[in-house]
């Protein structure tokens, strides 16, 4: 993608947020977060993003008179930025076709969970219920269906026998703050395609390849 302009969407804590826009400050992310939108005024991430000097919209969802008026106020907000990638870090709500076809392909969210198992709310309480071994953090583009687009990137973390939901949803969370900033560069990196629902990120030959001992480069970088 040429254009690296972040919108994020976010309903409260905004800890994804912050990962982003410390991964951005570190040099880890080449990418500028032009605008953060929220559902709920009192959302604590609105005020990380003021704090770093980003740009807010409010936008309650409610007193829309259709979903779909919801989702096309959403988008003006981010076509009137420029916004190329559309972050998708706690925000409550469901976006319907008018936003996602707005956005083609370029809509991510972070999910905390290995999906497609425990999509949905209270993901964690989920994985302890159901007694799984393992559980982890998923960031996938979003499509029209809930938490079931196609996987950028997943972490993995063991759920132990004395966990709570509190615990494990707390070490689920230092997986999604590596792995958000990850996976928005390789989106915006490009050189990635879509073979059915798999996200693939074509390897190819390095044009310095002779000097590197002909290893094979990511994106040719
Ligand atoms: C995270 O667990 C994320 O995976 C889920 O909502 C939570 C948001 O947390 N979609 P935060 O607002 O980024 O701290």
């Amino acid at each position: 993608m040429e254009s690296r302009r972040l919108g994020v969407l976010i309903s409260g804590r905004g800890s994804n947020l912050q990962a982003i826009i410390e991964a951005i400050r570190d040099g880890r992310l080449d990418a500028t977060v032009v605008v953060v939108v929220s559902n709920r005024a009192d959302a604590v991430g609105l005020s990380r993003a003021r704090e770093a000097g980003i740009e807010t919209i409010v936008l309650p969802h409610t007193g829309w008179p259709a979903r779909a008026d919801y989702d096309r106020a959403l988008v003006d907000a981010l076509r009137g930025r420029d916004v190329t990638l559309v972050c998708l870090a706690g925000f409550m709500r469901l976006l319907g076709p008018a936003f996602i076809e707005a956005f083609p392909g370029r809509v991510l969210n972070i999910h905390p969970s290995l999906l497609p198992s425990f999509p949905g709310l209270h993901a964690q309480r989920q994985a302890l219920e159901y007694g799984v071994k393992v559980t982890g953090a998923t960031v996938h583009l979003v499509t029209a269906e809930l938490d079931a687009g196609p996987i950028v990137v997943q972490s993995t973390v063991p759920v132990l026998d004395d966990d709570t939901e509190e615990t494990l949803s707390a070490r689920v969370l230092v997986e999604e703050h590596q792995i958000y900033p990850e996976a928005i560069r390789l989106v915006l990196d490009g050189g990635w395609s879509l073979e059915g629902r798999r996200f693939v990120v074509q390897a190819r030959a390095s044009v310095s390849s002779e000097t590197s001992g002909g290893q094979l480069s990511r994106n040719g970088t």
